[in-house]
């Protein structure tokens, strides 16, 4: 059974849930796919957004940390849980390769805008690493095999080709390839290494389908931040539209503490810092600006 409780009121929809760890499974080299129940956040949470994840009970590690969704889970046909992966890197996520069924979990969310529609175009997806995760919601919804949201978003319109290009740095670290694999879209992978797919790093995937007979009129894409630096520059050199979905650290997860503030262009060509956690973490690409 889980209890909510609302958040301050910057972000009205979002709840923190009691929740309750159902599996875990490990997908590759310190990558983890773990499927918490909690019906609450699963029923209205979209893809592109987040949700915060926190050890209860204990002040160490003191802060939580967002996650993308990667599904939600069903039964008796009804949303009742989220599925997200993760990289046992640092002290919250080495704990949680030892969570396992029925361990209780303090998650806050859904947060942040996710992605805009996909529209009716070719959508590519460029991920890199972990920054695959928030693509399979969006391949499941832009394909009708699913829909998220309370209510249900009805998309106006789907895309005429979908394509995932996922980079890792060698086969080992490929995560979620039976579940990308679905009829519609297109999935191609990098290796740094060359030991599967491309050899090389996924934006030259954008590169060869930008000079294709079908190239992207959207590219959405979530990855280290070199790799988005160099996928926004491919995409502003070459006119195609592209969003960005940043992995900024977080402490609230819900607009109070300022620690995820990202540098943005405005429209009249000034910038200010806005909040990844409220304002984004998805971004158009020519509106970020990466600091060196
Ligand atoms: Fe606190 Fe964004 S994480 S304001």
């Amino acid at each position: 059974m889980s209890s909510e409780t609302t958040l301050p009121g910057l972000v009205p929809t979002a709840r923190q849930v009691s929740a309750v760890v159902v599996e875990q499974e490990k997908l590759a080299t310190n990558t983890y796919r773990l499927r918490l129940k909690c019906p609450e956040l699963a029923q209205q949470i979209r893809p592109g957004q987040f949700f915060m994840v926190k050890e209860p009970g204990t002040n160490d590690p003191l802060l939580g940390r967002p996650f993308a969704l990667f599904d939600t889970y069903e039964e008796d046909g009804l949303s009742v849980g989220i599925d997200f992966g993760y990289v046992s890197i640092g002290k919250l996520t080495n704990l949680m390769t030892h969570w396992s069924a029925g361990d209780p979990v303090q998650v806050w969310g859904p947060l942040g805008n996710g992605f805009p529609e996909p529209g009716d175009g070719h959508l590519m997806m460029v991920a890199g690493g972990i920054g695959q995760t928030p693509f399979l919601a969006v391949a499941r919804e832009s394909l009708g095999l699913k829909s998220y949201g309370n209510p249900p978003r009805e998309l106006t319109g789907r895309p005429s080709k979908l394509t995932l290009a996922y980079g890792v740095r060698s086969k080992d670290y490929l995560a979620g390839i039976e579940q990308f694999t679905m009829e519609g879209l297109d999935l191609q992978i990098a290796t740094d290494d060359g030991s599967f797919g491309h050899h090389g790093f996924v934006p030259e995937l954008l590169q060869n389908a930008i000079h294709s007979d079908t190239p992207p009129d959207k590219v959405y894409c979530c990855g280290p931040e070199p790799m988005m630096e160099a996928v926004q520059k491919i995409c502003l050199q070459e006119k195609v539209a592209c969003w960005l979905s940043l992995e900024s650290p977080m402490a609230c997860g819900f607009g109070a503490c300022f620690s995820c503030v990202v540098p943005v262009r405005q429209a009249d060509g000034s910038w200010d810092y806005k909040r990844s956690c409220v304002e984004g973490p998805v971004f158009p690409a020519e509106t970020l600006i990466f600091e060196d």
